[in-house]
């Protein structure tokens, strides 16, 4: 079977009150529509094409998916009059089926299963909600067959206490969907061209509607508005919290834990309240990572400790360190193990050796540094002339007095020793004391300035 999936995204959206188009808005960190196109995708079909509308330029752009065709439909005339600006495309097709842009929580086993009960006929995903305002209603005959859609504004009051809805979602031979497009009308309270009258349609010419029911009713809700669009990223995180501590992640509470991106778990690994992961994280074995702890691409490797609030990005941290509380780890950062990085520490573009300490209120940048190395509180690579970046070397067990500034480029012997409040800008010698800074006076009988009375 040739499977066509149309996407329909060209809805202004007016509600979420944005100038940005609402397919684009973010749930766990990416556009709505991205995750309506990795369903769609996961099915295999031979074709994808998405109809967009206002900003369109910007929503091609944003999603830059090379297997999807994107139609313009420049006036929003309807749910059908959008599939049918698709149609072209889909002619080779054996079935198509429908999704919407801005329903992101349907499943692709949902998906497979609608897909399996028509075989034959139209498949139509309906749910049943308490409250069902809004909605395309679902009427069926007191035998239980599906008869119509009636839409919302169409409703007469009996059929407004019907609380089974539809999705929108909907299989359609391409042959019957061809025809049935072209017989819409938009004579109805909406003035627009439903895609939902094809249902009526398909009842008249004897073809079978073959209802299926999603496995959870979220997986049917829309984002209208930011109300909604909160609601949809707090089950999607709940879903991706059940599945880490089903997988064996400790979460502390899984309600204060969000997934944008993808996390790869060694086992006993524990996340403390309100961490963030965006990107691509891989955590090994045993590690640990406290509240507040934003990671954005990193690969952790075993038994790392990273305490409460720090900030790592585009880092690979060894096995065995420490970090934080209160560490920034910026991009090109490699700590390759058993290393401590302490409270306000900023860490820049480095690769700092084996079980090297810099333990408090430095920053260490473009800097390659040894193993065992010791840096003292509130020392500085001053890696930056106003112009160019400058590298920093610091070589085996140097030890770095306080607050020293090391200006790049410049290197530190191995077994070096630098003593506090340097400020070394020649290279220090292997081995020796090195002391860059003027020397102590007393200057007798000095007085400190008073105020007058
Ligand atoms: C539609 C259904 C309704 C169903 C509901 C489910 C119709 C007539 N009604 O109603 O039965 O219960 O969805 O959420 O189909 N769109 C376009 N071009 C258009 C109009 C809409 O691309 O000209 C897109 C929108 O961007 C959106 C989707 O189609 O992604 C649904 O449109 P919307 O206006 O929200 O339909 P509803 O009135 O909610
Ligand atoms: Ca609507």
């Amino acid at each position: 079977m040739k499977l066509g999936i149309v996407i329909l995204a060209a809805g202004q959206g007016t509600r979420m009150k944005s100038s940005l188009p609402k397919v684009l808005h973010p749930l766990a960190g990416r556009p709505l529509l991205a995750h309506v196109l990795e369903t769609a995708l996961s099915l295999q079909p031979e074709k994808t094409v998405v109809v967009y509308g206002h900003g369109g330029e910007l929503v091609r752009d944003a999603i830059n998916e090379p297997d999807v065709l994107w139609v313009e439909q420049s006036e929003q005339l309807g749910t059908g009059h959008a599939v049918q600006q698709a149609m072209p495309l889909l002619q080779d097709m054996d079935k198509v089926l429908v999704l919407y842009g801005d329903v992101p929580l349907v499943r692709e086993e949902s998906l497979r299963k609608l897909i399996s009960n028509a075989e034959s006929g139209v498949g139509l995903m309906t749910v049943t909600l308490k409250d069902p305002s809004g909605y395309g209603r679902i009427q069926r005959e007191p035998s239980g067959k599906v008869q119509c859609i009636v839409e919302q504004k169409d409703a007469s009051r009996e059929q407004l206490a019907i609380s089974e809805i539809n999705t929108g979602i909907m299989l359609v031979d391409t042959r019957h969907l061809q025809q049935w497009l072209q017989e819409l009308s938009p004579k109805n309270a909406q003035g627009e061209y439903y895609l939902t009258d094809i249902i009526a349609m398909a009842v008249r010419d004897g073809v079978d509607v073959h209802v299926t029911q999603p496995g959870d009713v979220v997986e049917a809700e829309g984002v209208n508005d930011r109300l909604q669009l909160a609601t949809l990223e707090r089950v999607l995180q709940r879903w991706r919290a059940e599945a880490l501590m089903r997988d064996g992640v400790t979460l502390l509470d899984p309600a204060r834990f969000d997934l944008r991106g993808s996390l790869l778990a060694g086992t006993d690994v524990t996340l403390d309240v309100n961490v963030i992961i965006e990107g691509r994280v891989v955590l090994g074995d045993g590690v640990f990572v406290g509240a507040n702890t934003v990671l954005r691409n990193v690969q952790v490797a075993d038994n790392v400790c990273i305490r409460e609030n720090c900030v790592i990005e585009d880092a690979v941290i060894g096995a065995d360190c420490a970090i934080g509380p209160f560490s920034r780890i910026r991009p090109g950062t490699r700590l390759t193990g058993g290393v401590h990085i302490g409270n306000f520490v900023e860490i820049k573009n480095s690769t700092i050796g084996l079980g090297s300490k810099v333990n408090h209120l430095s920053y260490i940048g473009d800097t390659q540094m040894g193993s065992g190395v010791n840096i003292g509180a509130g020392t500085i690579t001053c890696n930056y002339d106003g112009a160019y970046k400058h590298q920093t070397t610091i070589e085996d067990k140097a030890f770095i007095g306080s607050n020293a500034a090391l200006v790049a480029p410049v290197c530190i012997g191995e077994d070096a020793t630098i003593g506090a409040g340097s400020v070394v800008a020649k290279d220090a010698a292997a081995g020796e004391l090195t002391l860059a800074r003027s020397k102590q006076t007393t200057i007798k009988g000095w007085k400190r300035p008073k105020k007058e009375r």
